[in-house]
């Protein structure tokens, strides 16, 4: 009897563990630009990657409200990172995305890249956030 009540509480653990590695994690969460006041309203974008160019490439959002980059890859891993804030990169492949989040105060033309080597055009993927 007490080697049943063992084997069912290993099984329940095992079982367990197994439900817990199928969840998928949430994706993780970069924040760039400026800080942003909690009651900004959000604008969700979905952002493709793939050899050599994001799709859209050109990015329009409001100033002043959350720009929520979701952030996918096609073909390999990429990177995502605005020229004007170092540090900002953001990375993701086939199996992981990504978002960024970013605030801006002011209207302006703000250029991102790829900021992961992922081949011979690496250095042409850009494309530009247009706040208003
Ligand atoms: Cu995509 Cu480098």
């Amino acid at each position: 009897m007490r080697r049943f009540l063992v084997l069912i509480s290993f099984l329940l653990t095992a079982q367990l563990t197994v439900a817990a590695e199928d969840k998928v994690a949430p994706p993780k969460v970069t924040k760039i630009g400026d800080p942003a006041p909690a009651d900004a309203p959000v604008k969700d974008i979905e952002v493709t990657a793939k050899k050599y160019e994001f799709a859209p490439a050109v990015i329009e959002a409001p100033a002043r409200s959350v720009v929520r980059v979701h952030l996918k890859a096609v073909d390999r891993e990429h990177g995502f990172e605005m020229k004007a804030f170092k540090n900002s990169c953001v990375k993701f492949n086939p199996k992981e995305t990504a978002t960024a989040e970013i605030y801006m105060d002011k209207p302006g033309e703000y250029e991102f890249h790829c900021c992961n080597f992922c081949g011979l055009g690496h250095g042409k993927m850009k494309g530009k956030l247009v706040i208003k």
